[in-house]
C-alpha cells in the first residue's frame, strides 16, 4: 500500500465496486461531471469499466483510496494513460462523499505524484478537470501543479459546454517543491535507499 498523511492507496477489492459505485456513479449529476461520458444505468452486477481493474493494462493503474486510520474505503485514485516513451500521465481521483472536503483529495494527490515520479519514473503528471471543479483545481494547485491552459467549451455537462483546466507538474519541479516543503522526503530518501 502507498501512504500518504491520511490516505492509503491500494489495490480494489471486490467489496469496494458496489460501495464506490453507489457512492461516485449512481448519482447522475455526480457520476456526469466525474466521467467523460454520458450517464447510463448499469445493471446490479454487471462489470463497470471505470472500476474494473485490469492488472495486464500498463498504461492504467487503479487504487482504492482508504483511510490510514481504520481502513474506511474513500474513493479512487487512478494514473491513467501511462506513456513510458514521453514518460508521462494523467491523475484521476474520486472521493465518496461523505470523504470530500476534508483535505483527503489534496493528499491522495500527493501520493499520486509520489507513485508517479518516484515509484514509475515519470517526468510528467496532467490533471484535467472541469473549470468550476474548484475543490480539483486546489487539490493539485497545493502539490504544485501549473494550469498551462483551458479547453474552451469542451465538455458537454448536463445541458451546457463547461471548459476544462489542463494542469501539469514536472518531475523537477515537484522535487524542488518537496524539498522546500519536506513533504515526501521520507518517501523519497526510502525509495533512493532501495
Ligand atoms: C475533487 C476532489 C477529489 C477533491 O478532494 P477533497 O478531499 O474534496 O478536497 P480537499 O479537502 O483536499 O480540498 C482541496 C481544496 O479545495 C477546497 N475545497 C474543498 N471542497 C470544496 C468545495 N466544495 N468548493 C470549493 N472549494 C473546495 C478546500 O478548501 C481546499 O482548498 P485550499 O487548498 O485552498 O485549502 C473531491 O471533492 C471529489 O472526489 N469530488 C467529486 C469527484 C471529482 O470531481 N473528481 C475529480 C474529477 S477531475
Amino acid at each position: 500500500m502507498l501512504r500518504g498523511s491520511t490516505v492509503g492507496l491500494r489495490a480494489r477489492h471486490e467489496a469496494d465496486v458496489p460501495v464506490l459505485r453507489t457512492g461516485l456513479y449512481d448519482d447522475v449529476v455526480t457520476g456526469s461531471r466525474a466521467d467523460g461520458s454520458p450517464w447510463r444505468p448499469l445493471k446490479p452486477g454487471s462489470d463497470d469499466p471505470r472500476l474494473v481493474v485490469d492488472d495486464k493494462n500498463d498504461q492504467v493503474v487503479g487504487f482504492s483510496v482508504v483511510e490510514l486510520d481504520g481502513g474506511a474505503l474513500l474513493g479512487t485514485a487512478t494514473l491513467w494513460g501511462i506513456d513510458n516513451h514521453h514518460r508521462c500521465a494523467h491523475l484521476g481521483l474520486g472521493l465518496l462523499p461523505s470523504a470530500r472536503g476534508k483535505g483527503h483529495g489534496t493528499d491522495v494527490v500527493a501520493v499520486l505524484c509520489h507513485y508517479g515520479f518516484i515509484v514509475r519514473g515519470l517526468h510528467r503528471l496532467q490533471v484535467e478537470t472541469l473549470a468550476d471543479n474548484t475543490a480539483m483545481l486546489r487539490a493539485a494547485e497545493r502539490n504544485g501543479f501549473v494550469r498551462e491552459g483551458v479547453l474552451r467549451s469542451s465538455s458537454w455537462v448536463l445541458g451546457e459546454f463547461v471548459d476544462e483546466v489542463v494542469l501539469g507538474l514536472l518531475a523537477q519541479e515537484w522535487r524542488a517543491s518537496s524539498a522546500r516543503s519536506g513533504r515526501d522526503g521520507q518517501r523519497e530518501a526510502r525509495a533512493v535507499e532501495a
